[in-house]
């Protein structure tokens, strides 16, 4: 039985620490050290965090640091890097940082230098992409593939969905990318609405090929190919897939040339990187899509080469450490406050919350002690005209990060400016907030009654003393958004080792996917005899209205 986090020294000495830190106001250290923000505020990779804005000082920091050794980081971050079994398991590496390791390190699984097996893969989509751009690969009737389809789910849509949202200023003109991935027709249904059969391309990307959802909607992309007009052999001018199991692809009939491998060392939600982004390659073109790759591996590279206290990932990760097990904190916000940027929430809650919703230690014994976090956010200001009012007054503690490019790809007139505003704005209402004092000073100098003053000044209170990160960049080039999502990545693994847990299966997912199954049968046969009276009825209601 290793030694549970709670029972390292750090953990005990980070338990005491907090009631010391608890009462203080991050507005009085601010004051009391006018210089905060130059000791809290880190660079790397094109990507500035400034944590100043956390409920922190040195000795805890110091504290945190020494929990993350404590809890074998280093060695952790060293054992991720050079391939060894960290997704115990399912027996095998997390390899998601030789997807784009641009630097060539030599990385070796079971004998053979993936770093060489990744490069190959990359060729394959470069020369792929090159013939759709050329139109050597063409529709069936020869006119060039513009709209590209890809048909996938989980992290086979959410990382390529912001990846290419968020990239959108570099798109190839004349091209469209548009995505399948509900099991609900209708996502099916308004996706090929209006498309042209002759020049659209769908990307069947499945690690598995085993996906519900994603074979459904392959299934019926096919039926909709033929019903306009292609023909089963001119299948192959339309479909491609990416896949582990090629077995699978060939029978759906995707030539094997027109196949592109995956690898069981790399999970779905940090297969991005991998051919499962051919359909971004594609529309943003090579060397874009190699830029990406840039800048992940420069965030790879800091996470596994700068010290723990420099450390973009690990001080993100060992904060969101410090809320949610030392304060009680339940969730995280992430708040974009750019456009390009509104589903990174979705996916780093795929990313965050499947890889550490885990009620088991890496050796399966059972924690007493909080894992993975609540993830969700959305765009700033939008937010600010919804659930940012829970934030400021409401009784949890939510930490966020802010996150803004301090330049626009779209500059209309000052909205920037607002946009920057606002953003820092929220921020300082969550530090500072306004106390009582002020909320009646106010109050009273408007001319209101002091009775009536009195009455309202708590409805107007705001605590502050609420935490979050600012994280900036220049602009949402390739390279910074590959370091963004990288920097996410690596956060989540921080808080997987120190909460003990194997941050790389999903099993919890499984069960659903049986029950899905066994409840199909169910509705066919209408037998619901072995199923309780919920589900049976449920069942009933719906065979009603559609059998
Ligand atoms: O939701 C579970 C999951 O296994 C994810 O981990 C994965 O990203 C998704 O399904 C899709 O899997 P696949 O790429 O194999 O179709």
């Amino acid at each position: 039985m290793s030694q549970k986090p709670t029972q390292l020294p750090a953990w005990q000495a980070l338990t005491e620490h907090q009631k010391a830190i608890e009462n203080v106001h991050m507005r009085d250290m601010f004051r009391e050290d006018p210089k905060r923000f130059n000791r809290y505020n880190v660079s790397a990779a094109g990507i500035s965090l400034d944590y100043s804005k956390n409920r922190i000082n040195d000795d805890t920091l110091t504290k945190l640091m020494a929990l993350a050794k404590e809890a074998h980081l280093p060695e952790a971050i060293e054992a991720m890097f050079s391939g060894a079994v960290i997704n115990k398991t399912e027996n095998r590496p997390a390899l998601h940082i030789a997807l784009r390791n641009r630097s060539n390190r030599e990385i070796r699984v079971s004998g053979e230098n993936v770093t060489d097996t990744v490069n190959a893969t990359l060729a394959k989509m470069k020369a792929f992409t090159a013939k759709v751009h050329s139109g050597e690969f063409a529709g069936y009737t020869g006119k060039k593939l513009r709209t590209i389809v890809n048909i996938g789910i989980g992290g086979s849509f959410l990382g390529p969905k912001v990846v290419s949202d968020a990239l959108k200023p570099y798109w190839n003109e004349g091209y469209d990318l548009k995505y399948i991935a509900n099991i609900d027709g209708t996502d099916f249904a308004e996706t090929v609405k209006g498309l042209d059969v002759e020049t659209t391309l769908f990307i069947v990307a499945s690690k598995s090929f085993g996906t519900l959802e994603t074979l459904k909607n392959a299934q019926a992309a096919r039926e909709w190919f033929l019903q306009q007009g292609g023909t089963p052999e001119q299948v192959k001018n339309h479909f491609v897939a990416v896949s582990t199991n090629i077995p699978a692809a060939t029978e759906f009939g995707i030539e094997e040339e027109n196949m592109f491998p995956m690898w069981d060392w790399v999970g779905g939600r940090y297969s991005l990187w991998s051919a499962i982004g051919l359909a971004q390659m594609i529309v943003l073109g090579t060397e874009t899509f190699e830029a990406l790759l840039q800048g992940a591996h420069d965030m790879d590279e800091h996470f596994r080469t700068a010290p723990l206290t420099e450390n973009l990932p690990v001080l993100l990760g060992m904060l969101g450490v410090w809320y949610q097990n030392f304060f009680g904190a339940e969730s995280h916000a992430v708040l974009s406050y750019d456009e390009y940027l509104q589903d990174l929430p979705n996916h780093l809650q795929q990313v965050d919350m499947e890889s550490n919703g885990k009620r088991v230690t890496r050796e399966g014994e059972v924690v007493d002690w909080q894992t993975g976090s609540v993830i969700w956010g959305g765009t700033g200001t939008n937010g600010q005209h919804a659930y940012h009012q829970l934030i400021h007054q409401g009784t949890r503690l939510i930490p966020a990060d802010y996150i803004m490019p301090l330049q626009s790809h779209n500059p209309v007139a000052d909205h920037h400016a607002w946009l920057f505003a606002n953003y820092l704005g929220q921020q300082q209402a969550m530090l500072d907030g306004k106390n009582e004092a002020e909320v009646l000073e106010e109050l009273l100098a408007s001319g209101m009654a002091e009775d009536q003053a009195k009455w309202l000044a708590p409805h107007k209170v705001i605590p502050g003393n609420r935490p979050c990160n600012s994280i900036t960049f220049t602009k949402g080039t390739p390279e910074v958004i590959g370091a963004l999502i990288a920097m996410y990545e690596h956060k989540i693994y921080v808080q997987g080792v120190i909460w003990d847990v194997n941050s790389f299966d999903q099993w919890g997912v499984q069960l659903g996917k049986l029950l899905g199954d066994a409840i199909y049968s169910a509705i066919e046969s209408g037998d619901t005899a072995t199923l309780d009276s919920s589900t049976a009825a449920q069942i009933a209601a719906f065979r009603d209205a559609n059998c």
